[in-house]
């Protein structure tokens, strides 16, 4: 155990500050701030916002990770930090941030993929990733299906949202309830007292003319609006919006695509193993019905626990300590930050 990797792990890519530090796919400790709190009387992150919280969060998140692990940063291997994608000035915070102290304690320093992260965060609950494995990404700015060969070396794009990202359009349907932001968490628990099958809302490319182009794709821009037209009709007849049963019943329709779509990419690739990951990873409809569908075919679908689906330090620290096994160069000191950084980069290269 001694001889695996003591990685720290940096996440400031959107409102989230998070400290991690794992060793090897053991995870020492979590710290997070959140900014959420504050954006919510906007209805959504503010860039200018979240980026002011970093810098008054990092270094205490930093001292409450060092002093949950037990370690000083003189023990620390590694430092990995989110380089991309997500809002620039967050990014920045923390990517500056990670070189102060990968200069100061003379580490190397790994710029990693926030989405790679969010994939490779399942081996600090589930132990090593079967390869290969189909990944499914569902946050508040992607949603995409990927196959994964090596974690280490990229990973190849299946499919991805054409339009709204699965979390974004939780957000923005309860946004129109008037639930509150972020809006996966307060759906999910509205859903709860809800019944699903009360409204049919529509289920996104998955008709047969769009298939043969859109296959592995989402779209979820259709069902948003479907959702604001209905609300909007019974508010127009006078009578009351049902919250819990359009929360239930938009609910199922993502998690029903979504599922549908993951399970297809793996029968089409003959993947055992589905990872699914990300904020919207948390839900419980998608990880119950994700998990009832993979066992008909035999695919064991691997999904972390809550805390580690949403943005966190550890995911960026399990990532860093697969890089560090890997042998795979460090990034150089002078590593941007890339708010637009794509799928196939999962570090930045030395
Ligand atoms: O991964 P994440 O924390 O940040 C991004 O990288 O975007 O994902 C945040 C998204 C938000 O849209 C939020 O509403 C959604 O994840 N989310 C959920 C749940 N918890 C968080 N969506 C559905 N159900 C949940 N329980
Ligand atoms: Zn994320």
């Amino acid at each position: 155990m001694r001889d695996e990797p003591l990685v720290l792990g940096i996440e400031t890519s959107c409102d989230e500050t998070g400290v991690g530090i794992v060793r090897g796919h053991t995870l020492l400790a979590d710290a997070l701030a959140s900014s959420v709190d504050q954006h919510a009387r906007f209805g959504g992150v503010v860039p200018e916002v979240a980026s002011r919280a970093h810098l008054e969060a990092l270094v205490p998140t930093m001292q409450r990770a060092l002093d949950e692990a037990g370690v000083t940063l003189a023990d620390i291997d590694a430092i990995a930090v989110t380089s991309g994608p997500g809002l620039a000035g967050a990014l920045l915070v923390g990517v500056a941030a990670a070189k102060g102290y990968a200069l100061a304690a003379e580490k190397p320093i790994y710029g990693v993929n926030h989405l790679a992260a969010h994939v490779a965060v399942d081996t600090l609950e589930h132990g090593p990733l079967p390869e290969p494995a189909v990944a499914m990404l569902v946050s508040g700015g992607h949603s995409s299906l990927l196959l994964v060969d090596d974690i280490t070396a990229g990973v190849t794009p299946l499919g991805a949202t054409i339009d709204d990202a699965a979390g974004e359009a939780f957000d923005k349907v309860a946004r129109l309830l008037g639930l509150g932001f972020p809006g996966g968490p307060i759906i999910d628990r509205a859903a709860r007292e809800g019944d699903p099958a009360s409204i049919v809302f529509p289920r996104g490319l998955t008709a047969a003319k769009d298939l043969a182009a859109h296959r592995f794709d989402f779209s979820f821009s259709g069902l948003k609006t479907a959702v604001a037209r209905w609300v909007e009709s019974r508010e127009r007849a006078g009578e009351p919006v049902p919250v819990n049963d359009v929360s239930a019943s938009f609910q199922e329709a993502v998690c029903d695509v979504l599922t549908a779509k993951a399970i297809d990419a793996c029968l089409s690739t003959g993947v055992k193993t589905l990872v699914i990951g990300g904020g919207v990873a948390a839900n419980s409809r998608l990880r119950a019905l994700a998990g009832e569908r993979a066992a008909k075919h035999g695919i064991v679908v691997r999904v972390p626990r809550p805390a580690l689906c949403t943005d966190n330090g550890a995911m960026v620290a399990a990532l860093g300590s697969h890089l560090v096994k890997a042998g795979v160069a460090p990034s150089r000191l002078d590593l941007p930050a890339d708010s637009a950084m794509g799928l196939t980069t999962v570090s930045v290269p030395g």
